[in-house]
């Protein structure tokens, strides 16, 4: 019965089935599923060929023909193209591993009030995945302000900013709180604790904001970590300025971020205080957490991997730590 067909309209179907079968084969998600519907195609093209009625012949033939065919190129591209890998971490986690999770290029800022203020110049920097960096400079220098940028609590006036591989200088109020909240942990002088209120309570605030559960247990492993164990319920006007200063990075470290972001961290201890606050922070820069951190100190920013210098608004030096 296929000799009945014109030649020219089985070679078409055919060869239009081959080709839909190969750019159909990509979308299935593995080889094997690939090959075994192509041969079950094949295989009832065939069977259908074989056993088809005699009515409507040209027609059934041509679907059947259209089977193999399809059949045929699914099991062709199933034979040679690899499986599509589904990568097991979201889209996020892998850039951070490929890209620096810092790209800051030409970043600059201008304040106006009254007058324009430019308080950084055209700065680039990047900074890789669980790198401890220390930014230095004068006051006025301009280390809050990047800060600020980095953290997304301010936009730049103009370059790129792309935090884990995307781009991030210029989302609006509400994405940057998201995109905050996930990924960077502030430990800022001006980032009070709430007063009359517990170490624990202090830590828990959060992931008030977060739904989080599994909540207070986490908190509790923190406090531990940060050596806070024995003051877990001291109100934080009973604490001391380093103990404090642990609290607030307990707290940072409660929506576990990919990236801290300190200024002055141990601005008002004492040295003995900031080296169990740096001792702290190299635990979980161990750990696989970025930091990046403001300090006047140079003996404070020797605990760093990485010294940034910043003077009126420029990097002026960017040197690993040997
Ligand atoms: N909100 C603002 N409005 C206007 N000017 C600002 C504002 N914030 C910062 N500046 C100016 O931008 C420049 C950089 O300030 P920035 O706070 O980044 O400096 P800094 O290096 O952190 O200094 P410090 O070591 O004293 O904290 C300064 O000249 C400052 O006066
Ligand atoms: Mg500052």
């Amino acid at each position: 019965m296929v000799l009945d067909i014109n030649i020219y309209l089985i070679l078409i179907s055919l060869s239009a089935a081959i080709l839909a079968g190969l750019l159909t084969s990509p979308f299935l998600r593995t080889r094997k599923l690939s090959f075994i519907l192509g041969a079950v195609l094949v295989a009832l093209g065939f069977y259908f060929l074989q056993n088809g009625g005699s009515e409507q012949v040209k027609t059934t033939a041509i679907y059947n023909l259209s089977s193999i065919g399809l059949g045929f190129g699914l099991v062709l591209r199933g034979l040679v193209r690899p499986n599509i890998h589904r990568p097991k971490y979201s889209n996020q986690e892998a850039v951070i591993k490929d890209e620096a999770v810092i790209s800051i290029r030409n970043i600059s800022k201008d304040y106006f009030n009254g007058v324009k203020t430019t308080a950084l110049r055209g700065v680039d920097l990047k900074i890789n995945k669980g790198e401890f960096v220390a930014i230095m400079g004068p006051s006025g220098s301009g280390k809050s302000t990047l800060m600020h940028i980095v953290g997304l609590l301010d936009i730049p006036t103009s370059g790129s900013y792309r935090l884990a591989g995307k781009e991030v200088a210029n989302l609006s109020p509400s994405e940057q709180a998201e995109v905050r909240n996930r990924d960077i942990g502030f430990v800022f002088q001006q980032f009070n604790l709430l007063p009359r209120t517990t170490v624990l309570d202090n830590i828990l605030l959060p992931t008030i904001y977060n739904n989080s559960t599994g909540s207070k247990d986490r908190a509790l492993e923190i406090i531990n970590k940060v050596g806070l164990s024995d003051r877990v319920n001291h109100k934080s006007n009973q604490l001391s300025g380093g103990q404090i200063q642990r609290v607030a990075i307990a707290r940072a470290l409660m929506m576990n971020p990919h990236i801290i972001l300190a200024d002055e961290p141990t601005g008002n201890l004492d040295s003995k205080t900031s080296e169990e606050i740096m001792a702290v922070f190299q635990q979980i820069n161990k750990e696989g957490t970025t930091i990046v951190m403001v300090t006047h100190e140079e003996d404070i920013a020797s605990h760093a991997k990485r010294m940034v210098k910043l003077k009126d608004g420029l990097i002026i030096s960017d040197q690993i730590r040997s």
